[in-house]
């Protein structure tokens, strides 16, 4: 069972003041500590059902010989973590992409609201990646704010595309800086050993090249490696907290914005260069994970269930010998499962082996686990293609890089339909 470690909030040196930090927003917290202990068992909800295989016939026993990588189904997702020896230094929770007022995805935001408060032992903090909102409209940042409030554990936050940032102008990062003006990116909030450094990843991606934009996204960029060279210096272990993954997708069509190749590159060796631990994003609304050298790229599916992905949560146990997650569904409905994914010891040689010996049974499972439900991809790939999917897990960051298609998958085409950016 994971030990609760009291969240510690410095991100601006106030936390004393029982308040609780929002990106660097504080906002007040509506029970004692003393009762966030007292918590009882998250209540039932309604998990994706159980296969009726044994997992082994879901995921093959790996063989000893292999990499094992701990991913396997859960039938309990709010079980106690396996007891393996290491020392749990405390959990924490990503939701991305909330998307309130998009449908009825502010009522699946507040049933993720209400799980986590419910977990025993209570997680340190929440993160969310971006999309808080669908327009960004004064409505929806009204609910979004109201549901928020709600929650018995600091949270921090960033600004997604959908945040009033597609192209994020003085005039549009007034909006976020109105709404949120104590969420100022990029931030820092320290959680005991765990430093998340918030940014607008919006800032790198946006089609707007504008001198102010490019000097704003300088800024950021030079304040953001101050920050984590800070906080490594500090002896922290440090997450990046933002909207768009820097990892390329391998759908042939540019969603929405991306990074450029050279901008992601530089991101890939500036966090490698600073132990960075992990990079926390969002939007593409799909379940993916890989991993630069030491540093993992964990992209969360999404809250909402916009292009109809289920609805889900992650929780995060960080112990003093790495990281593991559980990705735990929210409705019963789909063939989503909650599963777990032990990263202690991973590496991208050891990640790049564990994909070669994978079956196409395997690979069919983890595409299913990432994908499945989601109408995005069912669109581009109705059928699973094992070479382009193995070969994307072994180098995601190989491929399609922004302003061409790579040679891999340039030769498809969109199906009909409308296309919609993320
Ligand atoms: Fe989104
Ligand atoms: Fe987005």
């Amino acid at each position: 069972m994971s030990s609760f470690i009291k969240p510690v909030v410095a991100s601006i040196g106030v936390a004393s003041l029982g308040l609780v930090a929002l990106g660097g927003l504080f906002i007040e917290q509506s029970s004692a500590p003393e009762e966030a202990q007292a918590t009882v068992a998250p209540e039932p909800i309604e998990i994706a059902a159980a296969p009726s295989a044994a997992p082994s016939e879901i995921l093959p026993e790996v063989e000893p010989s292999r990499p094992n990588l701990g991913f396997r189904p859960l039938t309990d997702p709010f079980g106690p973590w396996p007891l393996d020896g290491r020392k749990t230094e405390l959990t924490f929770v990503q939701l991305s992409d909330t998307h309130v007022g998009h449908d009825k995805d502010h009522e699946t935001f507040e049933r993720a609201i209400n799980v986590i408060n419910r977990m025993n032992p209570r997680p340190a903090f929440v993160v969310i990646s971006g999309d808080l909102t669908d327009h960004f409209s004064p409505p929806q940042i009204k609910l979004f704010k109201k549901l928020l409030a709600k929650l018995k554990v600091p949270v921090n936050i960033v600004p997604g595309n959908h945040d009033g940032m597609f192209s994020p102008t003085q005039k549009r990062r007034s909006w976020w800086s109105r709404e949120f003006p104590e969420v100022k990116t990029p931030y820092r909030a320290d959680h005991g050993p765990v430093t998340i450094i918030g940014v607008d990843s919006q800032l790198w991606n946006a089609r707007n090249r504008s001198r102010d934009v490019a000097q704003v996204a300088s800024q950021q960029w030079a304040q953001m490696e101050a920050l984590i060279s800070q906080a490594r210096a500090d002896g922290q272990r440090v997450m990046v907290l933002n909207h768009i993954p820097a990892v390329p997708t391998f759908y042939p069509a540019r969603l929405a914005q991306s990074w450029t190749t050279p901008r992601m590159h530089a991101y890939l060796d500036m966090l490698d260069r600073h132990g960075v631990e992990a990079e926390l994003s969002g939007h593409v609304h799909r379940d993916e994970a890989y991993v630069h050298n030491k540093t993992f790229f964990l992209t969360a599916p999404p809250i909402s269930q916009k292009y109809t992905r289920n609805a889900s949560l992650r929780h995060f146990r960080v112990t003093d010998q790495g990281l593991m997650y559980r990705q735990i569904y929210l409705y019963r409905h789909g063939e989503h499962l909650s599963y777990e994914f032990d990263l202690h010891g991973v590496d991208e040689a050891n990640f790049a082996a564990w994909i070669d010996t994978m079956s196409q049974r395997e690979l069919a499972r983890l595409w299913s686990y990432r994908y499945a439900g989601d109408s995005m991809t069912e669109r581009w790939f109705p059928k699973l293609d094992f070479a382009m999917f193995r070969s994307y897990l072994k180098e995601p960051f190989e491929h399609q890089p922004i302003g061409k298609v790579s040679q891999r998958f340039k030769r498809r085409r969109a199906p009909r339909g409308r296309r919609r950016g993320l």
